[in-house]
């Protein structure tokens, strides 16, 4: 796909106008999956500019940036036009060099000094020297002198046009080594590799168009997936320091997780108790697919020795520990506002928009992780799934076990094991009231001043009685507060969160709302 090149703030990249389609449920997607991981969400929100980039809609028009590169002619003269490669999993220098047929290795690390080609980092950019129509490198004086393209870091359009052809050169190389089925319509994933070119011989503007490429790039992403999302034994020991006690964060249901750093990425790592089946894999694939800003991403997995699913580390603890550690600052009310937004959004997605949808099954503020911005991320989810394709398998006369945590679990699915979305709802009121009170799922209370024993009540049956009383309910609501919060929160929107939250908790799952329903419920807070 041809763009002009510029400069902007001293990067140069395109702006590529762009507007918001039904289907595009958050810029992360627009950013990793119609442009393939050229671009981010955060970069499309500072172009366009975006005040918030959660509160995206239909028929909005964005700007997306794509970096783009005229070359350097202290390297090589030769060459003038670039190809913007994304970093698939498992490339190397070799890899690039021989997919582009570039004549020599060294040419991709001199254009490319900023990368570190020992230790490539998937998703990063790489600039390839690209031909043009005629099958020939461009050399770089044609056309564009050195002070138009700072002049064009000043405001003036310049550099290039072309571009299709190092485009078109691409996809043809794409077509003719993978001969997949060009109708296949799958998404794309955003691990597909990608190309944007960039030129600095004027000779004519091109129009991109996205659209047109995407059932080839479907074709390869589903292609580069399948070995993408594998990492071998050796690769884990290296990220997790064999695994060592010290990078151990946490121990679940499941298995155990580790901390890992592997090409510069940040890994958690988890190893499950459990072996892979050939339908745990397939489902796993999946899986890898579904890619949401407010879903913690599945990035890979290994089956040497045990079962490992390789997942992006998410910096700053879980919800569980910001509510319930008092080493850590409360979190403010504002936050936990919008971490019960983006946990929304996340399950929304799961349950209306991932494709197939998922059901997650065990929604609880330890599989709600935040980041450093103090974003929500959803964790575990389609492990149910998962482990109930791979158990299935292990045994045909295992019944299917229920999967989910005490406390949270709604009556229905507890008592006779029926699932709807609407299992998750009520997980989500519960989460909804902890983040109100910042008290455990299950609370212990004194059952009476006769006896001694404690009562467990779940959250829900705590707040009920409040929740019920029109009169004073909400004066009484001050005492379910958390007491870390003090007096800084607006009193309405606490009353109207914990009302949200009890709708969430019905008894009856058809009386409770759905999470697009939450969504917008939590975005009138
Ligand atoms: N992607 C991740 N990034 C950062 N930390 C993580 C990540 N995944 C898990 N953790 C940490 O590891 C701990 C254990 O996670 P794990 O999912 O195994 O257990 P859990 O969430 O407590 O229970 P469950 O097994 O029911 O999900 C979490 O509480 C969290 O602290
Ligand atoms: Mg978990």
């Amino acid at each position: 796909i041809p763009f002009d090149c510029q400069c902007v703030r001293k990067v140069l990249q395109h702006n590529f106008p762009y507007e918001i389609a039904p289907d595009d449920t958050t810029l992360f997607i627009i950013a990793q999956e119609k442009f393939q991981g050229l671009t981010r969400d955060d970069w499309i929100a500072e172009a366009t500019p975006l005040k918030d980039k959660n509160t995206i809609f239909a028929g909005l028009n964005v700007k997306v940036p794509v970096n783009c590169s005229c070359g350097n002619p202290d390297v090589d003269r030769s060459y003038g036009l670039f190809a913007t490669y994304v970093v698939q999993p498992g490339d190397t220098l070799s890899t690039i060099s021989a997919r582009f047929k570039v004549p020599d290795q060294q040419l991709l690390q001199r254009f490319n000094p900023h990368i570190d080609f020992q230790r490539l980092i998937a998703q990063s950019i790489v600039f390839v020297p690209a031909k043009d129509s005629n099958g020939l490198y461009p050399p770089y004086s044609s056309g564009v002198r050195r002070s138009t393209i700072v002049g064009a870091s000043v405001g003036s359009i310049l550099a290039v046009l072309l571009a299709a052809a190092a485009g078109m050169a691409f996809f043809l190389w794409k077509r003719k080594h993978l001969q997949q089925d060009e109708k296949n319509d799958r998404l794309p994933s955003p691990a597909a590799s990608s190309t944007v070119s960039a030129l600095r011989k004027a000779s004519g503007v091109l129009r991109s168009n996205i659209s047109s490429t995407t059932s080839v790039r479907s074709a390869i992403s589903d292609i580069a997936l399948e070995k993408s999302i594998e990492f071998s034994l050796h690769e884990l020991v290296a990220a997790t320091n064999n695994f060592n006690e010290t990078n151990k964060i946490g121990q679940g249901g499941y298995g155990s997780v580790y901390y890992g750093y592997f090409r510069d990425q940040k890994l958690a790592v988890k190893r499950m108790n459990m072996q892979a089946t050939k339908e745990f894999l397939s489902e796993l694939k999946i899986l890898s697919r579904v890619h949401h800003s407010n879903l913690v991403q599945l990035i890979g997995y290994c089956t040497v020795e045990s079962l490992f699913l390789v997942y992006e580390f998410v910096d700053n603890g879980t919800l569980a520990q910001h509510l319930h550690s008092t080493t850590r600052p409360p979190l403010s009310w504002s936050s936990r506002i919008q971490i019960a937004m983006d946990a929304a959004r996340g399950l929304e997605y799961i349950h209306e928009h991932a494709k197939p949808t998922y059901i997650h099954r065990d929604i609880k503020s330890t599989n709600i992780l935040i980041d450093k911005n103090f974003h929500a991320k959803v964790a575990d989810f389609g492990l149910s799934k998962l482990t109930e394709t791979g158990m299935t398998s292990i045994s045909l006369t295992q019944p299917t076990r229920l999967v989910g945590t005490f406390g949270y679990m709604s009556p229905e699915y507890a008592r006779y094991g029926d699932v709807s979305p609407f299992l998750d709802v009520y997980s989500f009121g519960v989460v909804l009231f902890e983040i109100i009170s910042a008290q455990e799922a299950i609370v212990r209370t004194q059952s009476g001043i006769l006896s001694n024993k404690d009562e467990q009540k779940g959250l829900a049956t705590l707040f009920e009685d409040v929740l019920q009383d029109d009169t004073n309910g909400k004066e009484r609501l001050r005492d379910l507060m958390d007491p870390r919060l003090g007096d800084n929160y607006p009193l309405e929107a606490a009353w109207s969160l914990a009302k949200l939250a009890g709708a969430c908790t019905k008894e009856n799952p058809e009386l409770r709302p759905n999470m697009r329903t939450v969504v917008v419920a939590l975005m009138t807070l």
